[in-house]
């Protein structure tokens, strides 16, 4: 199975696309920032599973982060991420140009609403916008059917289900579930710039995780106090960003706690970002 890797060239990823389309493939696409790890190759198999001509990209967009945030270090490996985009079913693995997404003369930008002011919008005010232009500028020119996204960035993917209801998309939104290493810890690109020392408190995120699904077993339904032991419990050095109870569908706060309650979390940990959530049941 061999992938065709396309540098820019926005005119030749369409008619390749529309090629495929016309042939009756469904198109599937797999956006990426790249620094790919087994949690992107599953959603590149799923897109494949489903029978679709499966695109991926490998951008590592500038629109998403912050001026004190990590775009410059953030993993890149284009190389790297072709041959894993290759072997888990890829057939494009489009690596688009920055001018292309973003010509000088650009000025117009999603701007997205409430779902992306709380928990990781809090502490990264451009994050979600950044996220949901460069993704409108995707849908548009891939045009894809389906599009996979993983539920460790579990708003992401509720804020992008938000914007292509509100702008009357035509593509299926698809979570797929949170990979995570052996030891628990969620898959991340950015787990890379963990150092070795700080791998056992970057598990917190994953124990919390734990720690809270067990409470809620054995028949705690209180989210604020839950939340509040949980806090008490979390180690200095790693520096909170928030953990909240939240349901799944608006992300409201959630005071009393059902069985899709979710937890989030969000931290740093010598600079590196960690995220994570799961629900209070069923598969992390
Ligand atoms: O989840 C990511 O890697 C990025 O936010 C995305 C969706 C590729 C947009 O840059």
């Amino acid at each position: 199975m061999t992938a065709l890797r396309l540098e820019s060239d926005i005119p030749r990823l369409k008619s390749l696309i529309a090629a495929e389309r016309a042939r009756g493939k469904p198109i599937g696409f797999v956006p990426t920032m790249g620094g790919l790890h087994q949690g992107h190759c599953s959603l590149i198999e799923a897109s494949r599973a489903d029978g679709c001509f499966t695109v991926a990209s490998v951008f590592v967009n500038p629109a998403q982060f912050g001026p004190n945030e990590d775009f410059d270090v953030y993993p890149r490996d284009p190389d790297g991420d072709f041959a894993k985009c290759e072997a888990a079913g890829a057939d494009l693995v489009w690596y688009p140009d920055t001018l292309d997404l973003y010509p000088v003369a650009a000025q117009t930008v999603v701007t997205p609403g409430p779902l992306s002011k709380m928990l990781c919008g809090r502490s990264r005010p451009k994050f979600f916008g950044g996220i949901c232009t460069v993704v409108l500028k995707f849908f548009h020119l891939v045009a894809p059917d389906r599009a996979y996204f993983g539920e460790k960035d579990f708003q992401q993917l509720t804020i992008i289900r938000r914007m292509v209801a509100d702008f009357l998309m035509d593509v299926e939104v698809l979570g797929c579930p949170t990979m995570r290493e052996p030891d628990g810890l969620a898959m991340s690109s950015r787990n890379a710039r963990l150092a070795d020392k700080d791998r056992d408190l970057a598990l917190t995120l994953a124990r919390t995780l734990n720690t809270a699904r067990e409470a809620y077993a054995a028949g705690e339904r209180d989210g604020i106090l839950l939340a509040d032991q949980l806090k008490r419990a979390w180690p200095e050095r790693l520096d909170l960003d928030y953990l909240e109870f939240r349901e799944p569908h608006h992300l409201a706060l959630s005071e009393r706690l059902q069985d899709d309650t979710r937890l989030f979390l969000g931290a740093w940990l010598d600079g590196v970002r960690l995220i994570d959530n799961a629900p209070l049941t069923g598969e992390m």
